[in-house]
């Protein structure tokens, strides 16, 4: 896949220099209750590398994003008002001098385009959400053109929300004059993109969390790249279930047991190492204070218990796997980790991951990053990917609609 990037406009002469730059970008990050405090600031943090390049070439950069499901009303909880002096912060920190980030308070209309108008070289806009407009969900094709129309350049830099078809990542690219990959979304590209085309091999999977009908296109496609899928999380059972054991009250999705099936001679006649969990931790429900007790593959769960977490043989079988792997990528967690008594199996696996220095490792989805963090080995990591559903689908293999419209470009 050879997507156009924003490097080829500084190759030779400076195209970016005097520009007004439209950087579409992923800020949909936790907030607090009432919206005024972010709470992880990672995907600012991840798109400073476009903001930098665009203002060293002397551009000016307008900022765009969506914030949460505001459903096409403004409503100042969604606001990205907030996000202004935690974006100032940042690059002062980063280019080491003051950059001056202004707001608009509408993402177009007379006001932005009055205020992109006004912009300098060197300077930053940052845009109200773009989901304060139902047309931007829809995908308007006259709304996606009063975005184009506030920039000479659109780069797109949300790889968190390239899954979806949305006028600023979509029907953009058909009004806009250039359009370009920025460099958070050409370093996701090629992460993900060769641990799908290339892999290093040993390549092993980590799958996880609680639903098998949200992982089986992402387990069909990796079938056909890997040599081994480690199985943990609710959606373990499933599959136990559907190898006959007696799984208590744990999650089963009934109307997949026989996907499961398939899915498991699948993997055997291509000899993938198909692995589920060998012990558990139960609880006699579901609550952080639940009564709780280990137990191994053999043993039949008793009928009112559910399992919350991998066992200690389970990691231990699992971390043989994560050792001798050349690639690995993971997405879900192996319990549920927010409850701390059934938070051991994932943070180890965490852990494992990280002490293989010589994998590429990779980890998307929201609760596999929040692990990460908790264990505090993020620098250990080769790739932790901002996207959510966005990894997810492109690791089953689909073309993602933000992707593809620049492939379009000329
Ligand atoms: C995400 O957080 O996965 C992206 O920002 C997309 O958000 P959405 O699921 O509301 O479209």
């Amino acid at each position: 896949m050879h997507i156009p990037s924003i490097r080829s406009l500084t190759e030779g002469t400076n195209q970016l220099q005097h520009q007004h730059v439209l950087i579409r970008v992923d800020f949909n990050v936790p907030l607090s209750e009432d919206g005024t405090e972010i709470l992880d600031d990672t995907r600012i943090r991840e798109t400073l590398p476009t903001i930098e390049f665009v203002l060293r070439h002397r551009g000016k950069v307008i900022l765009c994003s969506h914030l949460g499901r505001p459903k096409g009303k403004p409503n100042p909880k969604y606001s990205l008002r907030p996000i202004v002096d935690r974006l100032r912060v940042m690059l002062d920190h980063s280019i080491g001098e003051q950059v001056n980030v202004a707001f608009a308070p509408d993402c177009v209309g007379d006001l932005a385009r009055e205020l992109a108008n006004k912009l300098e070289d060197g300077k930053v806009l940052l845009l109200e959400n773009l989901r304060f407009y139902a047309e931007e969900e829809a995908n308007d094709p006259a709304f996606a053109k009063k975005l184009a129309g506030l920039c000479q350049i659109y780069v797109n830099d949300a790889f968190g929300s390239a899954h979806r078809a949305h006028a600023s990542t979509e029907g953009i690219t058909h009004f806009a004059q250039r359009a370009v990959a920025g460099l958070l979304m050409e370093k996701e590209l090629n992460y993900l993109g060769k641990a799908l085309t290339n892999p290093a091999k040993p390549f092993v999977a980590i799958l996880g969390g609680a639903k098998v009908s949200d992982k089986i296109e992402v387990i069909e496609n990796l079938l056909t790249k890997v040599d081994a899928i480690l199985i943990g999380g609710g959606m373990a059972y499933t599959f136990l279930k559907a190898q006959g054991m007696e799984v208590g009250k744990s999650l089963v999705e009934a109307d997949k047991l026989d996907v499961a099936r398939q899915v498991m001679a699948s993997a055997k006649s291509r000899n993938v190492r198909f692995l589920l969990p060998v012990d558990h931790v139960l609880a006699n429900r579901f609550a952080p204070d639940a009564k709780t007790k280990t137990v191994g593959g053999d043993e039949p769960f008793p009928a009112e218990w559910m399992a919350l977490d991998i066992g200690p043989k389970t990691v231990d079988l699992f971390a043989g796997q994560i050792a001798e792997a050349s690639t690995i990528v993971w997405n879900g967690p192996m319990g549920v980790f927010e409850m701390q008594p059934f938070a051991h199996g994932t943070s180890a696996i965490a852990e494992l991951v990280a002490a293989n220095r010589d994998a590429v490792s990779i980890v998307g989805g929201g609760d596999s990053v929040s692990a990460i963090k908790q264990a505090g080995v993020t620098d250990r990591i080769t790739h932790i990917s901002t996207g959510g559903g966005a990894s997810l689908e492109f690791l089953e293999g689909k073309v993602l609609p933000g992707v593809a419209a620049l492939l379009k470009k000329p």
